[in-house]
């Protein structure tokens, strides 16, 4: 057995680098050992970081037996709850799947062009003019929004406002320790894990009545995600249970609300540094006006820069760093017999920037991306394999319908102008300020 060669310091210091400064402390490591390369965590054992194509084929279409994510993300059980397809591994994965792919298909999003288009427009008219301000409260708004409404299926109401109270406040910081410390040194009374447990709790009770109310009226039954999971029968013909309904509403609010946000005040730090970007952006959109002048939000699927400006966006500033493979067997693996019991890591930042595939790697060059066939291999921000990120199509969709909307209808500036640097936000790497920008103009269409 062994393993590839890495820092010798103590673990702890390795955890210290990774919760405070990742993608430095990834660049440093890569210079240094090369690749593959392997760091260790007090309690976690050894992360073996990969990031060359061929390497990362070979984990993303290794065997899902061997190769396990729901065990790697054991961590998020407190949060996602025990029934979500992130925890789950072998068949019991593949069916939670085979059930929660349906609704989210690429095909389906048009049925929420709408709906996206209006939340951004009315979280546009509330943000301030003429002073600056974190962009990322106002993305985090309009994601929270579309996911009650597009994937809870709810109206504006009562239920609507507990249910939004209730997330939000357990969404709130701290658990970001629990991202890194297993939970049993975490409980005790009075902690901030045990008041997150009771906000948990709270979401979960609020979240059955919004399946049961459903269920009492099939009349009800909408486009929404939750409809059409209450539609889906596995092989055995059996629905959903209401516990794996709700740890799934769960997983898709907590996978998909942050994801989103952070990716798109990252789009803007990124469309505002580069005012070349934005212009050719602003001319393609003008082609997408409808007959009143407004994006037509139907049409923004097939804008051809807007979709690289998404995927350049996604490159640059993946929001998770890394994803992880545990592996339940021994592995041969870049000339190295990895034991069981190994943490395989495609190393999505560092797979990002390798010059051989992107050339002047940190440049934000959307161009990049034009008449480009995506290589699963070297653009993975949604991981790969059979776990690539179940809300793709949706996330990719979302933004395409809020950047067309923003863009077209406000001027926006940095707060201070130039590269915005990043900082982790418990498990995502976002911008530094939450892209503070200035609003100095608003157009009604
Ligand atoms: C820009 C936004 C998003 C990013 C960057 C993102 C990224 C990711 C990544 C890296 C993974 C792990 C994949 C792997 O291990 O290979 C993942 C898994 C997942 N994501 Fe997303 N995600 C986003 C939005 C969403 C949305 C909107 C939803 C739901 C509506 C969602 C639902 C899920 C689910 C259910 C999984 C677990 C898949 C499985 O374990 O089989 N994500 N996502």
């Amino acid at each position: 057995m062994s393993l590839p060669p890495g820092p010798t310091y103590p673990s702890v210091v390795s955890l210290v680098h990774f919760a405070q400064r990742p993608l430095p402390w990834f660049d440093e490591l890569a210079a240094k050992y090369g690749d593959p390369f392997t760091v260790k965590f007090p309690g976690m054992g050894d992360y073996v970081i990969a990031s060359a194509p061929e390497l990362i084929k070979q984990i993303f279409n290794g065997d899902p037996d061997v190769l396990h994510a729901g065990k790697a993300n054991a961590l998020l059980r407190p949060i996602v709850g025990q029934h979500s397809v992130l925890l789950l591994d072998g068949a019991p994965h593949l069916r939670q799947r085979r059930l929660l792919s349906p609704p989210l298909r690429g095909d389906r999003m048009a049925a929420y062009a709408s709906l996206i288009a209006e939340i951004t427009g009315a979280t546009l008219d509330r943000m301030p003019v003429g002073k600056p301000f974190a962009l990322h409260e106002h993305m985090q708004a309009i994601t929270l929004e579309v996911i009650l409404r597009a994937v809870f299926g709810l109206a504006e109401g009562a239920r609507m406002s507990e249910l939004r109270e209730l997330l939000v406040a357990m969404l709130e910081p701290p658990p970001a320790i629990m991202a890194f410390v297993p939970v049993q040194y975490l409980d005790f009374p009075l902690s901030p894990y045990r008041v997150f447990l009771r906000r948990r709790a709270a979401v979960d009770r609020a979240l059955r009545d919004v399946v049961r109310a459903r269920q009492a009226e099939p009349e009800r039954i909408g486009t929404d995600i939750l409809s059409l999971l209450l539609g889906v029968r596995d092989e055995h013909d059996q629905p959903m249970t209401e516990d794996e309904l709700c740890d799934e509403l769960v997983t898709m609010l907590v996978a998909g609300h942050e994801t989103t946000a952070t990716a798109l005040s990252w789009a803007f730090a990124c469309i505002l540094e580069y005012p070349e970007v934005g212009a050719r952006l602003a001319a393609e959109l003008d082609g997408a006006r409808g007959p009143t002048g407004a994006i037509d939000p139907a049409s923004v699927a097939g804008l051809e820069y807007l979709d690289a400006v998404v995927k350049e966006t996604l490159r640059l500033r993946p929001i998770i760093p890394d994803v992880v493979r545990q592996l339940q067997r021994p592995m041969a693996f870049a000339g190295y017999d990895l034991p069981a019991g190994v943490n395989l890591t495609p190393c999505i930042h560092l797979a990002h920037r390798r010059p051989e595939t992107y050339p002047e790697p940190t440049r934000f060059r959307p161009e990049r991306f034009l008449g480009a066939k995506i290589d699963p291999y070297t653009w993975l921000p949604f991981g790969g394999g059979i776990r690539r990120c179940l809300g793709m199509a949706f996330a990719l969709y979302e933004m395409k319908i809020v950047l067309a909307v923003m863009v077209s209808r406000a001027r926006l500036d940095l707060a201070v102008p130039g590269r915005v640097r990043e900082i982790r936000r418990t498990i995502t790497i976002a911008p530094r300020g939450g892209t503070r920008v200035v609003l100095r103009q608003r157009s009604t269409s």
